[in-house]
């Protein structure tokens, strides 16, 4: 059976609002001098739970249908990682063009002294990927091994919290300092993870094998 089409549902179109809103946020604030005294690492970091949050956002819906048997929510998965992919790159620009005027030079000094830029950079790569592979045309050409690609934005989401966890006052992998926050992230990520794996996947598909059809 062919997944649920993309509609402009009242409820899509509560999906796209929330996936823009903190943009818009973003907007007012700057608009409003609503910005923090540094702005430009506002809006860096701004963008950056922007993006975290989506990426979360669309890796739980397919254990969301598992779960519910909701198939509405497949639909949401795809825009939900582009909005993720969009924010994630405005962070990225936002750090790399407007507080370093894409200075080689300057960049290659920041990423030797903070290496929490190479996961982050990890991870926004295979966004970008994805984002760019998630078109229709894409997904005929690569056949079965779209599949296999897509799987890697639990990847990037765990790369993109452990570049939060690190960036975070504190020691992440030590628990000490302010990394509750990138902690519950990478809890939640590994729920969702854990749903889909196969052994869990069964039983739970056992109880709504009515309604469960075959996902990625
Ligand atoms: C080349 C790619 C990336 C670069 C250069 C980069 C750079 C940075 C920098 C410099 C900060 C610290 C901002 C500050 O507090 O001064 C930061 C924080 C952060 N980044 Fe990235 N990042 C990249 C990719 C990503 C991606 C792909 C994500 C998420 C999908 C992400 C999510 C975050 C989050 C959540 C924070 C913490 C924001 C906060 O303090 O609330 N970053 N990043």
């Amino acid at each position: 059976m062919r997944p649920a089409q993309p509609r402009l549902d009242p409820l899509r179109l509560l999906m796209h609002a929330a996936a823009l809103l903190p943009l818009l946020l973003l907007l007012l604030a700057a608009l409003t001098g609503g910005l923090s005294v540094n702005p430009i690492q506002d809006a860096t970091q701004r963008m950056g739970q922007a993006a975290i949050l989506l990426l979360m956002a669309s890796l739980a819906c397919t254990p969301v249908f598992i779960l519910t048997g909701w198939r509405t929510v497949n639909a949401f998965r795809r825009p939900l990682g582009l909005y993720a992919a969009f924010y994630a790159a405005a962070h990225f620009i936002l750090f790399a063009g407007v507080d370093y005027g894409f200075s080689l030079e300057l960049l290659a000094r920041e990423v030797a002294e903070k290496r929490y830029i190479i996961v982050g950079l990890a991870a926004l790569l295979i966004l970008l990927v994805l984002a760019v592979t998630s078109f229709r045309w894409w997904k005929a050409r690569l056949g079965k091994r779209w599949k296999g690609l897509h799987r890697l934005t639990y990847l990037a989401a765990l790369l993109a919290i452990f570049h939060y966890g690190w960036v975070a006052k504190g020691d992440f992998l030590a628990f000490s300092g302010s990394v509750l926050q990138p902690w519950i992230y990478g809890g939640i990520v590994l729920l969702l993870l854990l749903v889909r794996l196969p052994p869990i996947r069964r039983v739970l598909r056992r109880k709504n094998k009515s309604k469960e059809t075959k996902v990625v």
